[in-house]
């Protein structure tokens, strides 16, 4: 076991259960060496979405020379290398082997420690990297795929309060973008498109506000904006969609602080004694709408709020090196016979959310 990690410790970690290809080198004490990332989103442009086989053999042409170059801007060598750790579910499956195949003939031929790192964990704990963050926290994930709320009382020890029962925060948005055509991905488009438009002109639905529990629903918001660009039918015009934006983004936002809020209570009660943060991950966490709302309810609650740089917020090699740096550390490697899993919940006593696929 490694307890003592430092700089001469480096981890190459790999990434590949989406729709982006990275890799990246993190020393023993957290230090970013390298991240380099290949985002496929002309592939994917002419869908509004990732299609999983074309974005698997994206990951197969890119893979080997991300590697290549990341231990070049890393400085070092396959010889360096303590352990790699690579990305081994959730995700979309064919990618997720790739990535994973790719570590786990490192490990073999250099005969190091092969780490396979759950995704969520990768942005679970990417706040200890960047902010030195101690358990326990509470952690609101909102990406394209993932959209839970989970306290993160260690690594490897998570407590999910809620998660999405349909849509995820970002597919919403993609969804939403797609409607309102402004293209892929569609969180950043509408974002910018919402700071032009009027936020309380269409009444759009708040999913699940009020309701017990702390789950997520935003397929019926998406619906929602989908009849109002029907009632608007050819007449719809540039302000039409800039309003659209402006009041789907605050209807999302509403919808995310009530279980927030009443997520918070339930850490409260769970956790009266500890210093309470919270960490905001995930690619939506790169939306300014939702972070200065979020703060609010913070400082509301008396949290602090952390949101790793949105280069470390969306998918990328570094989370997974760093995730590995905290697993070698525990001596909590894997075995070259680990499976991929398309579905892999953190909190494996969560209940089963009806509908939330391989999001849960
Ligand atoms: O974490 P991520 O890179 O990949 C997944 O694991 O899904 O998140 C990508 C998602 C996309 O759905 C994208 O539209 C959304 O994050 N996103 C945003 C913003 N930037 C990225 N959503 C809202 N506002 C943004 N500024
Ligand atoms: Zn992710």
């Amino acid at each position: 076991m490694m307890r003592d990690m430092g700089k001469n410790i480096k981890i190459l970690g790999l990434e590949s259960s989406c729709d982006e290809t990275a890799a990246a080198v993190v020393n023993g004490e957290g230090e970013i060496l390298s991240n380099v990332i290949l985002s496929q989103f002309e592939e994917h442009k002419a869908y509004g979405g990732v299609v999983p086989e074309i974005a698997a053999r994206a990951h197969i042409d890119h893979m080997d020379r991300l590697i290549i170059q990341a231990l070049e801007e890393a400085n070092c060598g396959f010889d360096d290398l303590s352990a790699v750790a690579a990305t081994s579910g959730p995700g979309l499956i064919g990618g997720v082997m790739i990535g994973m195949m790719t570590g786990k003939a490192i490990a073999a031929a250099k005969n190091i420690p092969f780490i396979g790192v759950n995704h969520l964990e990768g942005h679970a704990l990417t706040v200890r990297m960047t902010d030195k963050a101690e358990f326990p926290y509470l952690l609101l994930l909102v990406s394209g795929g993932h959209c839970q709320i989970l306290a993160v009382k260690g690594v490897g020890d998570y407590q999910r309060l809620g998660t999405t029962i349909d849509d995820a925060a970002g597919e919403a948005f993609d969804k939403t973008a797609k409607l309102l055509g402004l293209g892929y991905p569609g969180g950043p488009a509408v974002e910018e498109a919402a700071k032009r438009g009027l936020e309380t002109r269409f009444k759009l639905p708040r999913p699940l506000k009020g309701r017990p529990g702390c789950n997520f629903s935003f397929s019926g918001l998406k619906t929602a904006v989908r009849r109002e660009v029907e009632k608007l039918g050819g007449d719809i015009n540039q302000q039409d969609i800039y309003d659209l934006a402006a009041s789907f983004q605050k209807a999302l936002c509403d919808s995310i602080l009530d279980r927030m809020g009443r997520a918070m209570d339930l850490y409260l009660e769970q956790y009266p004694a500890h210093h309470h943060m919270l960490v905001v991950a995930g690619g939506v966490a790169a939306n300014t709408a939702l972070k200065s709302n979020l703060k609010q309810l913070c400082d509301h609650k008396k949290f602090t709020m952390r949101v790793p740089p949105p280069s470390l917020c969306t998918d990328n090699g570094a989370m997974i090196a760093w995730a590995g740096v905290e697993r070698l550390r525990l001596g909590l490697c894997d075995g070259l016979d680990l499976a991929a899993r398309a579905r892999w919940p953190l909190d494996p006593d969560a209940p089963p959310a009806a509908g939330a696929g391989v999001k849960a």
